[in-house]
Order: structure tokens, then sequence, then C-alpha cells
């Protein structure tokens, strides 16, 4: 497997638009013109980890798994919580971005890590 270009980024505001500008430089590197669902999946983990996290570093890989041709993101925080689909909830205004990146993906899940944190990934065919 191709070595995943790595990006590492201080929890804060500014950490989703330099995720998304990283998503861009590595699909023009994979030669994938459609950045779309990767632009909004990278953006919303990225929202994630600085919101529900907001300390320590995100650091997020981007890839094409060699075998199956698929796309990989994957972003990793320092928190201890994990993320959870919340029931549907006419009321709520959140809880929307878990359920949107599921739709635009073939799979995603999560990988707590014994040393520190956990891996939310995604693969899907761009
Ligand atoms: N990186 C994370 N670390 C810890 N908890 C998380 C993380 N990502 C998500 N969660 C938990 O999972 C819940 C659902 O996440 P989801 O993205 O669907 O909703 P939200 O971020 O609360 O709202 P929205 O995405 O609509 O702005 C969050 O409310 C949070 O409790
Ligand atoms: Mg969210």
């Amino acid at each position: 497997m191709p070595e995943p270009a790595v990006l590492v980024l201080a929890s804060s505001e500014r950490a989703p638009g330099c995720a998304r500008r990283f998503l861009g430089e590595r699909f023009r590197e994979m030669e994938i013109a459609d950045d779309y669902a990767g632009r909004i999946v990278v953006t919303e983990l990225v929202t994630n980890s600085y919101k529900h996290v907001g300390f320590g570093h995100i650091v997020v890989r981007i890839f094409r798994e060699e075998r199956s041709g698929l796309v990989r993101i994957e972003v990793w925080d320092q928190g201890v919580g994990l993320p959870v689909v919340r029931p549907a909830d006419d009321q709520a205004v959140s809880g929307r971005g878990l359920p949107l990146v599921s739709a635009l993906v073939q799979e995603w899940g999560v990988r707590p890590l014994l040393e520190e944190g956990k891996v939310v990934w995604v693969r899907y065919a761009p």
C-alpha cells in the first residue's frame, strides 16, 4: 500500500478549512476529479473532533486502498468519547453530521486505540 500522506492539525476552528485544502491537494495528487463527498466527510469528521474533543491534535490521512481502489479518509483525535449516531429527533438542531456522512460513503467506523484516542474512518468510491 502506498504510504498515506498525513496532516497534523492543532484542534482549533481553523482545522476544518485546513483539512479541506489538504483533501483537495491529495485528490489532485491521486488524480481524482470529484472531491464533493470527500470535502463534506473530512469537514464533518474534523469539525466533530474539534467540537466534541477540543484539545490536542487532529491527524488526517487520505489514501487510496490498493486492492479495492476505494478512497479512505481517516481522522484521529485524542478524545476518549466515541462518535454515536443519535436517534432521529424532530426537534434537534444537531446530530445530523454522522447520518449524512454514512449516507455518502460505502462504509465507516471507529477504531479506539490502546495508546490514545480513536480513529474515525470512511471508505468510498469517489
Ligand atoms: N470525534 C468525536 N469525539 C467524541 N465524540 C464524538 C466525536 N464525533 C462525534 N461524537 C459524538 O457523536 C454525536 C453525534 O455526532 P454528529 O456529528 O452526528 O452530531 P453533532 O456533531 O452533535 O451535530 P452536527 O453534526 O449536526 O453539527 C456527537 O453529539 C458527539 O456526542
Ligand atoms: Mg457533527
